[in-house]
């Protein structure tokens, strides 16, 4: 237990939402951490820990996280910049470090057999890239990845533009849902439930690794307000409340700026939503602030300053972030198009289809997991052996027609690109990136990407007990 604990006031816990990562740490009840670095690189330590996931004075889960902790220490680096980050592997099992939605050089993508070797107990792994595209971004591990992930092992890495904006405060929000049994222990992964349903759905939500936020502000501030999801499977819609939110970029990457309409934001596993939120209550007000909408669970209060305003009105209406250098043109015309069924689960199981797959092998980066039960173009796959999806020429636009027949939404992620949603009905598409897209049951969503980066590249449902029975694929950037 950290000594320190035991004389913070529940007020102080609140203030160190949004503060520095010193009082983050402290506010979930985690020991404070340093940085370390060694010959230059960031040391991240993949590791057992205890996070006080359900309250500041309930005792703490045994957890697996970055340096111990759970969300993991936030890497902050500039867009261009260079991020080195050595991965120590102090599990008892192998792991990868994946940097999710980071369009980088495809050795660093941190996909077990695919881009890399896993990495062993004991030993590890050097990551180093040059960040293309100032946004927000998130890492995880990427073996065993439903386990690995479900216990703890993802944190969040802001790339900043390279002009400061004009915003007060900068808070980013992880947000979790974790299977607890009643004593607070995490309860067993793998399980043919889960992986045939809507995978690991958890009966405890976090942000930032406690059961809720307060978030410190003074009135007419400017809030840049960051939201990942990182729970296993949970699509979450959330609310903010009391407050009108402008979505500025989505997936890392900036948006023609569009209120969010009712406050409403809905991220599926693995997607990022940064919002500007102008503080237009009175001094002193507390207020429900974010909510998940499923079951009405506030996830975040907005504590007011009792003092005077930042400033005697709010700020007038943001400008667009600045562009990322994405492709400015795609020719869908000429793209090579591939129609990707998404199919499988208990239904498809039930009606004989899947029988023979059962009795195969588990894919072979989780041998725990159940075998083949969902399909990419009607093969199950780990994502890494077997024939790639396709094989493309570098800079050729591609257009996939994800088509879920089945009966439970999917999150498909795409690795090292972004993409667009196309519109139903013509050529155009939506005004904003993606790098993961919820596609619900029994629907057809379209997508368009140019393929620019050479490589072999991931292509998975992000509910990772999909993506561990079957539901994966990999295909080639030449
Ligand atoms: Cu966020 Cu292949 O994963
Ligand atoms: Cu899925």
């Amino acid at each position: 237990m950290n000594p320190d604990r035991q004389h913070m006031t529940r007020r102080q816990v609140a203030a160190g939402i949004g503060a520095s990562m010193a009082v983050l740490a402290t506010a979930s009840g985690r020991a404070q951490q340093t940085t370390e670095y060694v010959d230059g690189w960031r040391i991240l330590r993949a590791r057992p820990g205890q996070t006080r996931l359900r309250g500041a004075d309930i005792g703490p889960t045994a957890i697996s996280g970055y340096n111990g902790v759970t969300p993991g220490p936030t890497l902050r680096i500039r867009r261009g910049e260079e991020l080195r980050v050595r991965l120590v592997n102090e599990l008892r099992d192998p792991t990868t470090l994946h940097w999710h939605g980071l369009r980088l050089p495809n050795a660093m993508d941190g996909v077990p057999h695919l881009t890399q070797p896993p990495i062993a107990p004991g030993a590890s792994f050097d990551y180093r890239f040059v960040a293309p595209d100032a946004g927000t971004f998130w890492y995880h591990a990427h073996f065993m990845s439903s386990e690995q992930v479900g216990r703890g092992l993802y944190g969040p890495l802001i790339v900043d533009e390279t002009t400061p904006l004009p915003i007060d405060r900068d808070v980013t929000l992880v947000l979790d849902d974790w299977r607890l049994t009643a004593d607070g222990t995490i309860a067993p992964f793998g399980g043919m439930h889960d992986a045939a349903h809507a995978g690991r759905i958890g009966n405890h939500l976090t942000v930032n690794g406690a059961p809720s936020a307060d978030i410190a502000v003074k009135a007419n501030e400017r809030i840049r307000l960051r939201l990942i999801n990182a729970a296993n499977a949970r699509v979450m819609p959330v609310r903010i409340e009391g407050h009108r939110a402008n979505v500025m970029a989505i997936d890392g990457q900036p948006a023609e700026p569009f209120p969010a309409r009712d406050g409403l934001v809905v991220l599926g596993p693995g997607n990022r939503i940064d919002l500007f939120i102008d503080a237009t209550l009175a001094p002193g007000t507390r207020a429900p602030f974010l909510t998940l909408v499923d079951g009405n669970i506030p996830l975040a209060r907005i504590s007011y300053d009792a003092g005077t305003p930042a400033r005697g009105a709010i700020l007038p209406a943001a400008e667009p972030l600045p562009a990322n250098p994405l492709p400015t043109r795609m020719d869908l015309a000429g793209s090579l198009k591939f129609d990707l069924p998404l199919d499988g689960g208990m239904t498809m199981m039930m009606r004989g289809g899947m029988m023979g797959a059962m009795t195969g092998r588990g894919p072979a980066s989780n041998p725990a997991q159940p075998a083949s039960i969902w399909t990419i173009a009607n093969t199950a796959s780990d994502g890494h052996s077997g024939a790639p999806l396709f094989t493309v020429a570098r800079g050729r636009t591609v257009t996939l027609a994800l088509n879920n027949r089945t009966e439970f939404t999917h999150a498909v992620h795409l690795h090292g690109h972004h993409f667009r949603l196309l519109d139903r009905l013509d050529d155009g598409w939506k005004p904003f990136w993606l790098d993961s897209i919820v596609v619900p049951a029994r629907q057809t969503a379209r997508i368009a990407f140019v393929a620019d980066n050479p490589g072999k590249w991931m292509i998975h449902c992000h509910m990772l007990e999909h993506q561990e029975s079957g539901m994966a694929a990999w295909f080639a950037v030449g």
